[in-house]
């Protein structure tokens, strides 16, 4: 978006995915996600069916409550979230990313997670347009934009998603500014300041930050860097995009 070379990277939130830590070590890689930054922790749910991978259930959650006070953003990768909502919100959990697609009635799906009390949010898948999300970014605190199809980790970042993601800003600033636009998928420190400058505000990164030999601190002051050396780059001019879209609950 040529408009937007204005920013504020500092208000980039980071979410680490623990579907690339170690699982031998899992509280202490969050703990060292905590202290190196981390916004909130992303925990991604698949059954096997929805993608074609398993990961982990509310027991994982659960364990993780006890360790972090970090908010636990869960992404339901799964054929039918409803199921599951009130065991992962029993859990500890803090937020609940669930996909339009394969969602018949993905609204009802919204409506729970906020009975329960929960932030809510809507992923899309990269062949998803943008257009679906018209019809519920008012019922979201974030949207989830997919720039790799979703189910493994370690998967190689889809230029192709950048434009979308500008029209995912575009959308969110006429229809709901203060919703968070949140990115996932092969995000480390070359490609974090291409969607921050396409419109990101939310950074998911797995083997970025669980996956380096350094630790889980470096990489994350890597990310920071980058972003931070995107925003001297580019020429202040005014009102920061990044600040029109703060998030709607703060943390
Ligand atoms: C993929 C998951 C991602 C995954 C990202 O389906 O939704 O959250 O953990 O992993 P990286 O950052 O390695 O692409
Ligand atoms: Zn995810």
């Amino acid at each position: 978006m040529s408009g937007r070379l204005d920013m504020d990277t500092g208000t980039v939130k980071l979410a680490p995915s623990i579907l690339a830590a170690d699982f031998a070590c899992l509280g202490q890689q969050v703990a060292e996600a905590e202290q190196g930054g981390a916004d909130r922790i992303h925990v991604d749910v698949m059954d096997g069916h929805f993608v074609p991978n398993l990961s982990m259930g509310a027991a994982i959650v659960q364990s993780l409550r006890r360790v972090t006070r970090l908010p636990l953003e869960i992404h339901l990768m799964v054929s039918d979230p409803d199921v599951f909502l009130e065991e992962f919100a029993a859990a500890g959990s803090d937020s609940f990313l669930v996909h339009w697609e394969g969602n018949n009635n993905v609204h009802r799906t919204v409506q729970r997670i906020r009975t329960l009390g929960k932030r809510s949010g809507v992923a899309i898948n990269p062949a998803t347009s943008p257009a679906v999300l018209e019809e519920i970014v008012h019922d979201v605190d974030q949207v989830l934009v997919m720039t790799v199809n979703p189910g493994f980790g370690h998967q190689p970042f889809l230029r192709t998603t950048l434009p979308k993601i500008e029209r995912v800003r575009e959308l969110i600033e006429r229809l709901k500014p203060r919703c968070e636009v949140e990115v996932d998928g092969g995000i480390d420190a070359t490609t974090a300041p291409l969607v921050v400058r396409a419109g990101a505000t939310v950074l998911v990164a797995g083997s970025a930050i669980f996956g380096d030999r350094d630790g889980v601190a470096a990489p994350m002051k890597r990310l920071r860097t980058a972003l931070n050396a995107m925003e001297r780059e580019t020429e202040p001019a005014g009102r920061s995009a990044l600040q029109r879209s703060q998030p709607c609950n703060s943390e």
